[in-house]
Order: C-alpha cells, then structure tokens, then sequence
C-alpha cells in the first residue's frame, strides 16, 4: 500500500491498534517490539486473518528499527506497567529510557514520519518524544482524549439507552484523575445531556469517566484497557493517514492557548495530512479554565522533576 504505518510495542495496545488498522485497510504496518519472535508472530497470525476478515494491509514483525525505513507515521506504545515495589518516580525513569530510545530509532529510520505517542504517562511522554526527536510539534502528539471521550460517550449512551454513536464528547486536560470532561459539548445527536438527565447523574458519569482506566484494570486484575484505547489510537491514525480534518481531543504543545506555555495536554485540534493542522480553543467558563489549569499544574511538576 502507499502508506506505511510502523506500531512500536506489539503488546496488548499496540497488537489491538495493529487488528483495526489492517481492517481500516490504508497502509502496510510494522510491528516492532524488543522480544523477539513476538512481534512476528503476531503481524503473520494477523496476515493469516486478512483473506477471511477482507483486507489487503502488508503486516510485518520486527526488532530491527531499520524496518520504520519510509513509515508516514510511528504509534509508541513501547513501556512497562509498574509493579510492585516500583515507584511512579521509577515507572517515570524506566519509561522514558525506553523511549528515549524509540524516538532515536525512529528518527534515525523514518526522519519523515509523525509520532503518535500513547505509552504512560501519556502527557508527559508525548512532552519528553517531542523534545527528543526535535521535531515540530504538529508531527507529535498523544492520545488520550479521544478514549477519555469514547468512555464518556459509552457512559451516555448507557445511561440513556441510546445507540453509542449517536452520542459525542468532549473531555480535555491531562490523562489522570485531573481530567476535564465538558459536560456542555457532550451531545445525544446534539441534544446537550442536561436536557436528558438530571445533574447528578451528568456528575456521576463524569467521575466514572475520570476513574474509566482504573475501572478495567480493576476488572482485569492484571494489565489495563486496550480494546477502546487502540480503537482511539486507529481514529487519530485515520484522520492523518486518510486527510480527514477530524476535529479531535489531543495531547499537544500549547504555546499560549488556554493561558498554557511549554506542556503537552489535551485541547481539541483538527488532525489531518499536516499532522495537527489547529489548536481549537474554547471558550471555556472559569470552572473549566480552573480545571484545565490545576490538570496542567501536576503534568507541570512532574516535568520539573525530569529537568524540563
Ligand atoms: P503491554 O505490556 O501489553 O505492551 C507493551 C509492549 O512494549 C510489550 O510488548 C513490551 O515488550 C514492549 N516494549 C517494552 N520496551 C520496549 C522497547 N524498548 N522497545 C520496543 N518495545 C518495547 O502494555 P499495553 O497494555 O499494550 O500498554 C502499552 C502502554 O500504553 C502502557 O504505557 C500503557 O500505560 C499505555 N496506555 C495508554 C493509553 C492512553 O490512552 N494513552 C491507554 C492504554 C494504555
Ligand atoms: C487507560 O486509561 C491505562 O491509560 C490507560 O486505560
């Protein structure tokens, strides 16, 4: 195919993001990861599905950053998860390593390609691949709002009983507990959902939307979510890959925007051929400006913290 899209870390996310782009059928895919045998085991077991599931993507395994050699676009979702005796100083340490060197690899490899950063702490490590590779900051983002929304958005529909895609959302900030989900952009084919439920029940989505990534993890005991995380990871691919103009939640450097200087943190962009083609800024009500700013404050420290 044209386009050639390359996955680093073919775990639970990255393997899920690789299944639903090979079914988006819009470029060749690499899988990349430092075990060796499991990245290639995976993009044949995923070929083999092609003839019976109707798509035509090449898929590859690899531990060999040379393999990235013309992508338009690198996903990372290389990392560990902590463990126990591990501080989130430590996970911080061990993950930033390790993408030290993936945006090494890939920037030696595939100097023209974007980089989609979704590995934890995602505002933070989309602020550390952007710093390290250089590049300018509409060719490096992160995803997270876009699964903080979908969460919201699923919540909606449960609640009301409603289809899930008649439903929109919009939540910004960091991804953590700090989040800012909007509840005046969050729709039931337009219709705002103070309209359709009483406010304590707009409340308590919020807060379960804030806790969406514990939830599972608390239900799967081992590992966090993966299927709607890759799903949202395979939206903003989409919009770059296809030019869509999507008008999306994303972790980006803001120079400015919402009063915010030299952070990455969720804000809706338009995503497109360009990479982020525009910061969209909202007006938002002081609660929300408060919100957004106390989000940023903690992402702020942390950053101090690793030098920046
Ligand atoms: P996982 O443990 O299933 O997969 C991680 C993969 O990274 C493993 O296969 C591992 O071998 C690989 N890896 C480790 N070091 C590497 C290196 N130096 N180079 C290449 N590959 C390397 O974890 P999972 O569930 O896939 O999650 C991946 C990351 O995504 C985690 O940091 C997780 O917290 C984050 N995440 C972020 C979300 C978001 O919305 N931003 C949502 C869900 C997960
Ligand atoms: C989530 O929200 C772990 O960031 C991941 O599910």
């Amino acid at each position: 195919m044209e386009k050639k899209i390359a996955v680093i870390g073919a775990g639970n996310v990255g393997a899920s993001a690789a299944l639903y782009l090979a079914e988006a059928n819009m470029a060749d895919i690499v899988l990349l990861d430092v075990v060796e045998g499991m990245p290639q085991g995976k993009a044949l077991d995923l070929t083999e599905a092609g003839p019976v599931r109707g798509y035509n993507s090449r898929l590859s395994g690899s531990n060999d950053y040379k393999d990235l050699a013309g992508c338009d676009l690198v996903v990372v979702t290389a990392g560990v998860a902590r463990t126990p005796g591990m501080t989130r100083e430590d996970l911080l340490n061990k993950n930033s390593g390790i993408l030290d060197k993936v945006v090494e690899g890939i920037t030696s490899n595939a100097p023209e390609a974007m980089i989609l950063v979704v590995s934890n702490p995602l505002d933070i490590m989309t602020y550390h691949a952007l710093k390290k590779s250089g590049l300018p900051s509409s060719r490096v983002f992160g995803q997270a709002g876009v699964l903080d929304s979908t969460r919201f958005r699923s919540f909606v529909a449960m609640e009301l009983g409603v289809a899930l895609t008649d439903t929109q959302a919009m939540v910004m900030g960091g991804h953590g507990d700090t989040m800012v989900p909007l509840p005046r952009y969050t729709t039931v084919s337009g219709i705002p959902i103070s309209e359709l439920m009483p406010e304590e029940r707009v409340q308590a989505l919020i807060e379960r939307t804030r806790k969406g990534g514990g939830e599972i993890v608390q239900l799967l005991k081992s590992g966090s979510a993966y299927y709607a995380p890759a799903a949202a990871t395979v939206e903003m691919i989409r919009a770059v890959i296809l030019d869509e103009k999507k008008l999306l939640p994303a972790s980006v450097l803001l120079e400015g925007q919402y009063g915010l200087k030299d952070i990455c943190i969720g804000v809706p962009v338009v995503l497109g051929a360009g990479g982020v083609e525009k910061i969209i800024e909202l007006e938002l009500s002081g609660e929300e400006r408060a919100a957004l700013h106390t989000s940023a404050a903690t992402y702020k420290e942390i950053l101090a913290s690793m030098g920046y």
